[in-house]
């Protein structure tokens, strides 16, 4: 904050939104994420830095990648994150809410990247069946019961919609498995990231959809990442 307020006044404008609870980056307007400054507005999830283990692993899985497609996408930085290093890219951002969307189509304007609105793939333009290399989709996976025990700054500035993944969490997830290789090109690959519990529930899943599967864990970012091929 002091190094991105203009003065003492909004330096103290800034310092009371922060002790009122709005997260850091929403105070800011921005989080790093990948080694890049992602536009965060209000009402918008957060990126958080335990996903750039799910974009490494989608770098070292699909290094040619040239159809990224970022569903949930949020502010839309795991998709920027794909573009700013596979460049030249055909980038696609989709999620469910207009105001991530807004955000979004920001973020991946440097990559010319496309923002589309609505529900799961329902957003895509159906062009992108069958060849979309990388799909990153950070679902939703808080199953809905321990929504309440996420901290303040999730559960009050965070939309419900970006958290609550059902159940057991894992609602938004299937349904993502269920149909994503109707998308991947031959050899494309589904990445999504859940909780250590949930990950052999994801991994049956991602199975069910007929994708060949493996789990990616990092100890040091505590994620993990479901990846399935299209064989
Ligand atoms: C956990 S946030 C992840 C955002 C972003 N991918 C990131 O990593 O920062 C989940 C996002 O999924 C979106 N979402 C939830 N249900 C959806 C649906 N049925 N279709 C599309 N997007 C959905 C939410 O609006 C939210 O932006």
């Amino acid at each position: 904050m002091l190094s991105a307020a203009s003065g003492p006044d909004e330096l103290a404008a800034m310092v009371a939104r922060r002790v009122s609870g709005l997260p850091l980056e929403h105070v800011l307007g921005w989080a790093e994420f990948s080694g890049l400054r992602i536009a965060v507005e209000p009402g918008v999830f957060v990126p958080r830095r335990r996903t750039e283990f799910l974009v490494a692993e989608a770098l070292a899985q699909a290094p040619d990648a040239s159809v990224v497609v970022d569903l949930c996408c949020g502010s839309g930085a795991v998709g920027a994150a794909l573009a700013a290093v596979l460049t030249g890219v055909e980038l696609h951002a989709a999620d469910i809410d207009p105001v991530a969307v807004e955000c979004a189509r920001r973020n991946v304007a440097a990559y010319d990247g496309h923002a589309h609105q609505g529900d799961l793939f329902d957003a895509l333009p159906s062009g992108l069946r069958g060849r979309v290399g990388i799909l990153a989709a950070n679902v939703p996976y808080v199953p809905t019961g321990e929504v309440g025990l996420l901290p303040a700054e999730a559960r009050e500035h965070e939309p419900l919609v970006a958290l609550d993944g059902g159940g057991d969490g894992l609602d938004v997830l299937r349904r993502v498995a269920a149909r994503a290789s109707e998308w991947l090109a031959p050899g494309g690959c589904l990445l999504v990231e859940t909780s250590e519990r949930q990950a052999r529930s994801a991994v049956t899943a991602f199975e069910s959809g007929g994708l060949i599967t493996r789990l990616a864990v990092s100890e040091e970012l505590y994620a993990n990442v479901v990846i399935g091929v299209r064989g």
